[in-house]
């Protein structure tokens, strides 16, 4: 490189929009669960990005695929179809509930595509009055105008003129709450099976079969925002097939790719009829290096033994994470499941996640926050052991840290 000027954080400041706050370290490589930033020094990454390398870095499964595809074809517009996108649409297909599979860029435009076809469902069926949304508080689903309102927090959704309308927010794991709500008017419930970002909660079985039930009274469609619990991350290919509910709709993105940007709807034929030729589209949905890295990493983890191994993992996770509250007393529980685990902070730490998120950097380890009182791990699914035990000696020498003050 013959850059005149330093590549640094400072950088970022003065070239960046400051919609982000990022750390101070740059990270510069990465390989399996270890990433090295620019001074070289070396992290463990329970992150994964935000719940994305499901693979951690540089899989050797995912490298072939994508320098495979690169230098084969890159992009064609959806003006034609492509290998890749029609095998990985073919594998979704064969795993899950759904007929048909409709390809994005990311979490928040698959879900804009499964708000917009629910809304184009219900008025072919049953005309204009049957367009009302059903989310959740502290729910979300990405940031383009439509998914940040069906977000359950208006902080995020405020400040930026009049909102997409007929939007409602019941209480999360509260049926009763949902009825309050729920009519003949409602087009379509939308929930994550695990909320991520409002704090690693999980819905219970009973919540998740009573919505179903609800929504099939009223008939309403379900839509499952898998797009951080699904592609292995709870131990199950997608989240709902534990629950022995289906979902109308599902969207995916994050671990879909591994790293390469990716989002998929998926649905049933009769629903996926109401998206006729030119009601909605993407330029890069269904890109071909896209689909080639997404369908490695659905190779790779769809496999009894992989997804068995996430179950497994969590547990090591769930020992230490005991362990080391033992020792400092933190954590009032760990929520969540498979690699998508939250420890949620006592009353003496809360609002103070970013502290143990400052403090784990320091001592060379990725962690996430979920909200501002709970500590969220989302690590590769592959993760050695070695580095799952690693990495909690070094958030053991940061909660230490932290503690001590
Ligand atoms: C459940 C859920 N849905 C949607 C999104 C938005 O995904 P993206 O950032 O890829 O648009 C996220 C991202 O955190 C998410 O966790």
């Amino acid at each position: 490189m013959s850059e005149t000027f330093a590549v640094t954080r400072a950088l970022f400041d003065e070239v960046m929009v400051p919609n982000y706050a990022p750390a101070n370290l740059i990270p510069v490589r990465g390989q399996g669960s270890r990433v090295w930033d620019q001074q070289d020094k070396e992290y463990v990454d329970f992150a994964g990005g935000i719940a994305v390398n499901c693979l951690g870095h540089c899989h050797p499964a995912l490298v072939n695929a994508l320098t495979t595809q690169a230098n084969k074809l890159w992009h064609l517009s959806n003006v034609m179809t492509n290998e890749p996108a029609l095998r990985l649409a073919k594998k979704l297909v064969d795993s899950t509930f759904a007929e048909k599979v409709y390809f994005a860029n990311s979490g928040a435009e698959a879900n804009e595509g499964a708000l917009k076809l629910a809304r184009r469902w219900a008025l072919d069926n049953f005309g204009e009055q049957k367009q009302d949304i059903i989310s959740f508080g502290k729910s979300f689903h990405g940031r383009t105008f439509f998914t940040v309102t069906v977000g359950g927090q208006a902080a995020y959704s405020d400040g930026f003129g009049p909102k997409p309308g007929a939007v409602y927010h019941a209480e999360y794991n509260n049926l009763d709450s949902l009825k309050a709500l729920i009519s003949d008017n409602t087009c379509a419930v939308i929930l994550e099976p695990i909320q991520g970002e409002g704090g690693i909660i999980p819905a219970t079985e009973e919540f998740i079969k009573g919505v179903r039930e609800l929504c099939d009274q009223h008939k309403a469609l379900l839509i499952f925002d898998e797009v951080q619990t699904g592609v292995g991350r709870t131990g199950h290919l997608y989240a709902y097939m534990q629950y022995g509910v289906t979902p109308d709709i599902l969207t995916s993105a994050k671990s879909l790719g591994g790293g390469f940007p990716i989002g998929a709807m998926l649905t049933t034929t009769a629903i996926a009829a109401h998206l006729k030729v030119g009601t909605h589209g993407s330029t890069y949905g269904g890109n071909p290096l896209a689909c080639a890295v997404a369908e490695a990493a659905l190779d790779t983890i769809n496999t009894p033994k992989v997804l068995a191994d996430v179950l497994a993992k969590e547990k090591l996770f769930r020992q230490e994470l005991s362990r080391i509250n033992a020792k400092y007393d933190v954590f009032t529980e760990v929520r969540g499941q498979g690699m998508l685990l939250g420890a949620a902070l006592n009353e003496k730490f809360k609002g103070r996640s970013r502290d143990f998120l400052l403090a784990s950097a320091d001592q060379g380890l990725f962690v996430l926050m979920a909200g501002y009182d709970v500590v969220r791990f989302a690590p590769s699914l592959v993760i050695p052991d070695a580095d799952i035990i690693e990495g909690m000696a070094r958030f053991e020498r940061a909660v230490a840290k932290v503690v001590q003050g």
